[in-house]
């Protein structure tokens, strides 16, 4: 079976079995601040589970893109080393919400492995939870029961807490779990090691390939598990690993998933793939990278300095310099094997097609960036050696440094000094690592309390915010949080009008009002659907009903800028073409901010082109037309697009101006008619990565200000001047006028430096067969080196020697004709070196020309007979 007709098998079973097959979600978590990126199947249900939101369908089945490169999960030093952990790969799962439970699902499980793709059973080996008593958790007899009906006994062993309580993360819905393992040793192995001795030992041919949850539980932030109101089920089966084990091969990489990407590799790089150890791994740790980057791109994450667009980078710039190393890639090379994963993925994965171009260009950057700080680090590496001929060891601050400067993973800095027969510092390296990590976490500490739940009958936030702002509301729950060093609240309520930050738009802010007390509401932000208010003070009676009420101002001109972001969006599609597409948006009250790919700099007519349409479109005053609740695909007949890396329910929201103009897919708040946003003017256009532009504009009176301003700013150059009317003329003038002047006093300067010498030459005196010219100067020190220069020129037996006296300091300059130059006579950096200590100073120079600064200008005349002598 090719790992296509895999992935559509384990679909089509689970469709028989009344799953309904459903997207799975973008890399890239937005809304949950536990997590960076999806790391398994279940975390777009998480709110499901735990009872905030409701299922909408009781069976569902697909095929996940998870990324496990940090947090609680982290596979990224096991990749490409071993044959069968990745970084990004596909997890097929199933779940049921309140619906079937263990013996369904151990059932299906066993179902599909032997009868579908006809696995053998005496290969198969189960685990099952064996209780703990720190938790207080009986062993799940239960489950071992449903495997006895399948599996004889000696094949299904007991596991531990570690392997078989699976936990999402530090809290969070979690549960007592069966994994499935497979033996996949040769006979005779297998004859003298029984298997069930080799399961969860990390044996690469024992492995684990499917682990079924059974989700009963919510991890508190105080550590203790609270049980759920429904039991769920959570599956999740390792697709690589399954398509290893259905195509024979013994390494995930050996599949049809893997080796297009490792044969094109071997080609570029001029290398055989299974000849050489290290560079497999680096053949493996490179498709395995390419994968994750590509994909997380085109969902829409570009590389950065922070958060998830540094991991990205990091493990971009892993591939880098395993290539660069190992394969002797030192030009860009990983956007070039982009084609064959788009090829092999594409049909899957179509957010990998159409986002081809932008996907390869910001990899092709990246790398590019990273292959510059490569190469410098290598040279700072090579200084480094000069600087410590006999050091025996590589001072772990300055490994530290390649790290953090030049992003040189440790192991690079290792390899290059195991070469020189050096060691590095590990300790050193540890602690200067440690201390950034410090720095890092406190930034972003955060600590938070067990909820208090007043309404637990209350699922979820009704939203009343599109049509009201301000409402009656209850407190449903709320607890203490403490974040970089500020206490807040975080209060959910039964109804609210404030919109949650979402699809870039800002949160909005205003009170909420009791008799009794007045809580402000600094901002709110949507984290796993709950929609949480930041709020300010503790609620001291929160069992009361309190009036909840949205600053009015502040939402009228994030509305403003909101709407103006779409009319603006499709004015640019208009002006620069339909390949731009959203990349980001953020409006709040003062701006609106809109990424968008498009590959070049914008021109000045464009950007003014772009405003007039816009403008243009305002003063239409084209009433808003919002649909709730259109069928996605419907939506997207109109003429709405969707974006890769954002998550889209079956039913949409859809914000329309003339539906000639205007149609997109949104959930923010926006203008009854255009004419309300009164203004609007672009202040910046720039690049922000290859092929991503970025657009900061202002509307309504903020715009009216930036204008006011720039009138303010001409009004007062005009005023400078007589020529009022015409400013731009009289500013140009004064230009060409300056660079007149600046060349005539640079001529004059010059005619004076010719005195000057002839003057000074008057001065020189025969010492031997050489005309020996010392003498004090009054020169502007910036000009000393010309006129030696100069001076040097004018006879070929020259040795002068100049001092210019400065604010206390003096400065020596030395110059030789060339003849005497050449002959090897003298040289002005030797004679300097030895006439500075006398103005206690230090210098040095070429042959021809030489200086020193000093503190002692009552040496001078010390310095001048030295160097007299010299001679
Ligand atoms: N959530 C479980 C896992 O990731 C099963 O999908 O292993």
């Amino acid at each position: 079976m090719t790992s296509l007709e895999i992935r559509k098998k384990f679909l089509e079973f689970f469709q028989s079995k009344q799953h309904t097959i459903v997207p799975g979600a973008p890399i890239v978590v937005k809304d949950d601040p536990t997590l960076m990126f999806v790391n398994a199947g279940m975390n777009q249900f998480k709110d499901i589970f735990l009872g905030n939101a409701p299922a909408k369908h009781p069976r569902v089945a697909n095929t996940q893109k998870c990324l496990r490169v940090s947090g609680k999960h982290n596979d990224l030093e096991e990749v490409g080393h071993d044959t069968y952990h990745h970084t990004l790969f596909e997890m097929l799962g199933n779940w049921s919400f309140g619906d079937y439970f263990k013996k369904e699902a151990i059932a299906y499980a066993w179902e599909l492995l032997t009868e579908v793709y006809h696995i053998n059973k005496d290969d198969l080996y189960v685990t099952y939870f064996g209780g703990d008593e720190t938790e207080n958790l009986s062993a799940d007899e239960e489950a071992k029961a449903h495997w006895l009906q399948h599996i004889p006994e000696d094949h299904i062993l007991p596991g531990s807490k570690k392997d078989n309580f699976w936990e999402m993360g530090e809290t969070g819905p979690c549960g007592p779990c069966s994994e499935i393992h497979i033996d996949l040793r040769p006979a005779d192995e297998k004859a003298k090691i029984p298997g069930k001795q080799l399961v969860n030992t990390d044996h690469p041919r024992v492995i684990e390939i499917w682990n079924l949850v059974f989700i009963e539980f919510n991890r508190l932030a105080n550590g203790s598990l609270e049980p759920l109101p429904q039991k769920h089920i959570d599956t999740g089966m390792g697709f690589e690993r399954l398509t290893m084990v259905l195509q024979g091969k013994t390494s995930n990489y050996d599949t049809d998933i893997f080796m297009p990407l490792i044969d094109f590799l071997a080609n570029l790089s001029g290398e055989k793939y299974g000849t050489d150890s290290k560079k497999d791994v680096a053949m493996r740790v490179i498709a395995d990278h390419l994968r994750a980057v590509a994909f997380t791109i085109a969902d829409g994450q570009l590389p950065s300095n922070t958060g998830a667009g540094y991991v990205i980078r990091r493990i971009l710039r892993r591939a880098v310099r395993y290539g660069f190393t190992f394969l002797h890639f030192d030009e860009p090379f990983l956007y070039k094997m982009l084609p064959v994963l788009v090829k092999q993925m594409g049909e899957i994965f179509p957010e990998i097609v159409s986002q081809e171009k932008l996907v390869s260009m910001v990899i092709k950057e990246e790398e590019e960036a990273f292959l510059r700080t490569l190469s410098q680090g290598l040279k700072r590496f090579e200084q480094y050696l000069e600087k410590h001929p006999d050091a025996k060891q590589i001072d772990g601050l300055f490994a530290f440094e390649l790290f953090d400067t030049y992003g040189f993973p440790i192991d690079l800095t290792q390899l290059m000094a195991q070469e020189k027969g050096l060691t590095v510092d590990m300790e050193g390296f540890k602690k200067g690592l440690e201390s950034q990590k410090n720095r890092s976490r406190k930034d972003a500490e955060k600590s938070a309390d067990d909820w208090i739940v007043l309404l637990p009958e209350v699922n979820g936030t009704t939203f009343v915010g599109y049509t009201r702002l301000s409402c009656e509301a209850r407190i449903v729950r709320y607890r203490k949080i403490q974040q970089k060093k500020q206490t807040f609240y975080e209060v959910v309520l039964d109804q609210t009008p404030f919109y949650a930050e979402s699809g870039g738009q800002a949160g909005d802010t205003g009170v909420l009002v009791s008799d009794i007390e007045t809580l402000h509401v600094v901002d709110v932000k949507n984290e796993n659907n709950l929609r949480i208010h930041y709020v300010k003070e503790a609620p001291q009676y929160p069992n009361v009903v309190f009036q909840a009420q949205v600053d009015e101002k502040k939402r009228t001109l994030i509305a403003n800028n909101h709407s103006a972001t779409h009319l603006m969006h499709a004015a640019l599609r208009r002006v620069l073409g339909t390949h731009v597409e959203q990349k980001g948006s953020f409006v709040d009250s003062h701006r609106l901010r809109f990424d968008f790919s498009h590959f070049s700099k914008m021109t000045e007519e464009e950007i003014k082109k772009v405003e007039q349409i816009v403008n243009a479109k305002i003063r239409e005053n084209i009433p808003a037309k919002i649909l709730q609740n259109v069928p996605i695909e419907e939506a997207k007949k109109m003429g709405a697009m969707a974006l890769f890396g954002e998550k889209y329910g079956d039913k949409v929201r859809v914000v329309i101006y003339d539906p000639e103009y205007s149609v997109e897919l949104c959930g923010g708040t926006h203008v009854p008619a255009t004419g309300q946003i009164g203004c609007f003017k672009i202040i910046s256009e720039s690049g922000i990565a290859a092929g991503v532009r970025r657009i900061e504009a202002v509307t309504a009176e903020t715009a009216e200000k930036y204008i006011d301003d720039q009138l303010e700013v001409l009004k007062k150059i005009k005023s400078n001047f007589k020529i009022q009317q015409n400013p731009v003329q009289a500013v140009e003038q004064l230009i060409q006028e300056n660079n007149t002047l600046r060349k005539e006093v640079e001529k004059l300067q010059k005619e004076q430096a010719r005195h000057l010498a002839a003057e000074l030459l008057g001065k020189a005196e025969k010492v031997k067969d050489v005309l020996f010219l010392a003498q004090k100067t009054d020169t502007d020190p910036s000009q000393v080196k010309n006129l030696v220069l100069q001076l040097r020129a004018t006879a070929d037996n020259l040795v002068i020697v100049l001092a210019v006296e400065n604010k206390g300091k003096v400065n020596l300059a030395v110059g030789i004709s060339d003849a005497l130059v050449k002959s090897g006579r003298y040289h002005a950096g030797e004679i300097i070196r030895k006439i500075a200590p006398m103005i206690k100073g230090g210098g040095g120079g070429q042959p021809h020309f030489a200086m020193a600064g000093g503190k002692d200008v009552s040496g001078i005349p010390q310095a001048f007979n030295a160097a007299k002598n010299l001679l």
